[in-house]
């Protein structure tokens, strides 16, 4: 495995190993997610590169920039046992270089839930991963379905600019509770994490009423706050029930529908969904 700081050093490497090249992209501290994303790449693809860079673009200025965990040697050895065969660990400098102007901008689809409550948030997504996109320039790249808008945005920014590659979304993989793994799981206190799994059950409670034919949008919204709001230790900053497309609020869901949410629990925002599709 060849672990290389600089963009010239990605496309040479690139150059050099043959076959079908398929990218994870990560901002690092790597859970059993991110590791089903590479699991999955070196099954689809003759290499697979990972990218790790917690990016300060799409970190807003009271957000969680300087204390986002890292520990690149665990992600290192982890990613080693995979067989990754690339990782590109860029400082700040290497992609924002001074004199750095331009950015990437999805419009409709950032701008509610996630866009909303993070403003800038998509804006920094799209430009990295468009950048990662040009150095590595893979088959195929690696997200998760947990970040369900930010996969949306990806595939709109793919389609909309022609990127020649193709876009994977994996299943959310969560801890035995049903907690969402994610990097900031590591901010909960034990009675937050104990309280964290109400995410998950209120998505659950709401999927099981929409498969019951419950198909009122805002019934099922009103379904996932009442279980949050039951959970004295969980803020909720938004629940929805979206159209999957074009993430808008639902009327009626009997087409199918995003439901997702964030809440604060302590010092950590949490983000779930769930997509429920007609056929399911
Ligand atoms: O999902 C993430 O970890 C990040 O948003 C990504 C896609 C690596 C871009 O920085």
């Amino acid at each position: 495995m060849q672990v290389v700081e600089t963009v010239s050093d990605v496309r040479r490497i690139r150059r050099e190993l043959a076959g079908s090249w398929g990218l994870v992209p990560t901002m690092g501290y790597l859970h059993a997610g991110h590791l089903s994303l590479v699991e999955r790449a070196r099954a689809e693809n003759d290499r697979v590169g990972v990218s790790i860079f917690v990016n300060p673009t799409q970190f807003g200025p009271n957000e969680d920039l300087e204390s986002y965990p890292r520990d690149l040697e665990r992600d290192l050895s982890l990613l080693r046992e995979l067989g990754v065969d690339l990782v590109w660990t860029p400082f700040v400098e290497e992609m924002y270089p001074p004199g750095f102007q331009t950015y990437v901008t999805v419009e409709e689809v950032t701008r509610p839930l996630e866009g909303a409550a993070r403003p800038g948030h998509f804006r920094g997504v799209t430009t990295v991963v468009a950048k990662l996109f040009n150095v590595f320039q893979p088959d195929r790249a690696y997200f998760g379905q947990k970040d369900a808008q930010q996969a949306i945005v990806i595939q709109r920014m793919v389609k909309d600019l022609n990127f020649p590659l193709e876009i994977v979304v994996c299943p959310t993989v969560r801890e035995p509770d049903g907690l969402a793994m994610s990097s900031r799981n590591v901010y909960l206190t034990p009675e937050q994490r104990a309280a964290a799994p109400v995410l998950y059950r209120s998505l659950c409670a709401a999927r099981n009423a929409w498969v019951a034919g419950e198909h009122d949008g805002e019934r099922l919204r009103r379904i996932m706050r009442s279980i949050l709001d039951a959970e004295p230790l969980a803020q909720t900053e938004y629940v929805s029930a979206a159209d999957p497309q074009t993430l808008e609020e639902l009327g009626d869901a009997s087409q199918g529908v995003l439901l997702s949410m964030a809440v604060r629990i302590g010092k950590a925002r949490l983000i779930d969904n769930i997509l429920l599709t007609p056929d399911q």
